[in-house]
């Protein structure tokens, strides 16, 4: 049902499309300013877009980063939107797959994502326990942290995620 979606990855002049595009997706929540924070860290995150005729219709953000006192290159998962009226079409599949396929390309070991695991679980996202969410999240989010290992790769022991300004201001992202 993806008959139509170019994944590619987004341009400069997407921004107003993806800024309009995560309302509809998340009415209840201002990702706005975590997507253009993010945006705006350049090569250090994977920005696709779901593109069609009639416009974007979907978007999905990978942060690059390291893994302190751990092993191999990470990469976190967030945020991922589909336009209302284009989900449950395979769009957010498609999106966050073809990322991990980039990702697992440029030698990327393991993408950590902080989401509902009935819908991560999909793409063979597994609790994860031995590296900590960039914040300390509530009880009832546990649950929600969790990674994906790419080509085989082993999980990371441990260790911390170094990652950029946008992810060390819980007022942008946390729940
Ligand atoms: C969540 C989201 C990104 C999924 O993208 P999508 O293109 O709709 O999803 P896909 O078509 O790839 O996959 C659909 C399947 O995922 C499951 N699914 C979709 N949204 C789900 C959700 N919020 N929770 C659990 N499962 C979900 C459904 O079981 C569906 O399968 P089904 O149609 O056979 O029942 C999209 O629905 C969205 O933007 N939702 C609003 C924002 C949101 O809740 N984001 C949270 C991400 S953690």
């Amino acid at each position: 049902m993806t008959e139509g979606v170019e994944i590619r990855e987004s341009a400069a002049g997407d921004l107003p499309a993806i800024e309009a595009l995560y309302p509809q997706a998340f009415p209840d929540e201002d990702l706005v300013p975590l997507v253009r924070a993010l945006l705006a860290e350049g090569p250090t995150v994977l920005s696709l877009v779901a593109d069609t005729d009639s416009g974007l219709v979907g978007h999905v953000l990978f942060t690059r980063c390291g893994l302190e006192d751990g092993t191999g290159e990470a990469a976190l998962l967030a945020p991922l939107g589909v336009a209302p009226a284009r989900q449950r079409q395979g769009i957010g599949s498609a999106l966050a797959r073809a990322g991990m396929t980039r990702l697992e390309d440029e030698g990327v070991a393991q993408v950590f994502v902080l989401g509902d695991p009935g819908y991560y679980g999909r793409l063979g996202f597994r609790r994860e326990a031995r590296v900590p969410p960039p914040n300390p999240l509530p009880a009832e989010w546990r649950e929600a942290w969790q990674s994906k290992c790419l080509k085989g790769a082993e999980p990371a022991p441990g260790g911390q995620l170094s990652l950029p300004q946008p992810w060390l201001r819980p007022e942008l992202w946390a729940p």
